[in-house]
């Protein structure tokens, strides 16, 4: 079984050679650059340069702690620096759009942060100014580089579990939203911020759906003034199906992080280790039962990596992978504008309580 799977495990290496490992400057010290990005980065021998941030005593301390040799006083000082070939960006999404122009304008290849964009509109801008300024670009959606989850997508794409049917995630956690001041007034918030991981992970697998629903509700007394429970279903070509429920606010203290992949001869299923106690988290799992291989039951995939922060390496991998051979990027800003319009339609289905055609 280990041969079987040595394959999957070769599709899932985040290791980044040495040859593509291009000097790094960073846009935003907050909590993410900080507990994901500049250690996976580290882990992946990545040089970062430079750090800028509106907080200048934040981009000080995080440049202090993770040994970044300059704090620029600005953006427009970071680049300025021709030694600067990838520009990190980490903003909450409402700055993103401004920041992204200015960068793409400078011709310098970036990595954005999910959500790419408040609308559809900003992000197709963005996509429009990846490609006047024929550089490089990916969105941070980097649960497609979770080993979990990116050996499951391989198993998929081998035919292990024969035509996929339907994908479900679940997760049942307590999330302490007031760790983003700048997410409690936004009116769109557990999709756009959290779910939207799920949404783009199954487009991934599964494409862009033909109709969905989502139902979303909020809880008395929570922090934030957005919904903070979601439960989204999706219809595909040939009656194909996916539901996503998402409920931050589990008071049993039993979190909860699954996701399952079913097709018409075997199934996966895996937990995302993170969520049971985020942001330490515990080890991934992935199984899958397969008539195809055949496995003999569940037989269980030997996850050794975790998504914070390994799977990081994998979007900023991506990036410098393309510029280096033009190898595709799994999570490109041009295909993040159909996240945006997916997230866009749930909302647009919570908003008027029927489904929506895609
Ligand atoms: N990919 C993921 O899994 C993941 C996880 C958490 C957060 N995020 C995203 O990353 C972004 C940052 O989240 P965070 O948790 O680090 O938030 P945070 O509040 O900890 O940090 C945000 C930082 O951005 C800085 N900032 C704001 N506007 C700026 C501007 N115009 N120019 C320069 N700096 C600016 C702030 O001063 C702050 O230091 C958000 O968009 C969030 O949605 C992604």
């Amino acid at each position: 079984m280990i041969d079987l799977f040595r394959e999957i495990a070769e599709s899932c290496r985040l290791e980044i050679p040495v040859s593509h490992r291009l000097p790094i400057a960073i846009i935003g010290a907050g909590g993410i650059v900080d507990g994901a990005h500049l250690p996976a980065y580290k882990k992946a021998g990545l040089e970062v340069i430079g750090i800028t941030d509106v907080d200048l005593a934040k981009a000080t301390d995080v440049a202090g702690r993770h040994g970044i040799p300059k704090v620029y006083s600005s953006i427009d000082e970071l680049l300025s620096d021709p030694r600067v070939q990838v520009v990190d960006i980490a903003v909450p999404s409402a700055a993103q759009p401004d920041i992204f122009e200015k960068v793409a304008n400078a011709k310098k290849n970036i990595l954005a942060q999910k959500p790419m964009a408040p609308t559809i509109e900003q992000g197709l801008k963005m996509a429009d100014l990846v490609d006047a300024n024929k550089i490089v670009a990916a969105v941070n959606q980097q649960l497609r580089f979770e080993e979990g989850v990116a050996a499951a997508h391989k198993m998929v794409e081998l035919g292990w579990i024969g035509t996929v049917t339907n994908m479900s995630i679940t997760v049942n956690l307590i999330t302490p939203w007031e760790l983003w001041p700048w997410a409690r007034d936004l009116e769109r918030l557990e999709v756009m911020l959290h779910s939207i991981h799920y949404h783009d992970l199954i487009r991934w697998f599964l494409g862009d759906p033909t109709t969905l629903f989502c139902a979303a509700g909020r809880t008395k007394g929570q922090y934030p003034i957005g919904e903070t429970r979601t439960i989204s279903t999706a219809l595909y070509a040939e009656g194909v199906t996916s539901v996503v429920h998402a409920n931050h606010v589990n008071r049993g203290g039993d979190n909860l992080a699954e996701y399952r992949i079913d097709g018409d001869q075997g199934s996966i299923r895996g937990t995302l280790g993170l969520l049971y106690d985020y942001p330490n988290g515990r080890v991934d799992t992935l199984e899958v039962n397969s008539q195809v291989v055949p496995t003999d039951g569940w037989t269980p995939y030997p996850v050794t990596t975790r998504w914070f922060p390994d799977a990081f390496i994998g979007t900023m991998g991506s990036v410098l992978g393309a510029i280096a051979n033009g190898s595709p990027l799994r999570s490109s800003v041009r295909d993040n504008v159909n996240t945006l319009r997916l997230v866009d339609a749930l909302y647009r289905s919570m908003d008027s309580g029927v489904s929506v055609t895609f």
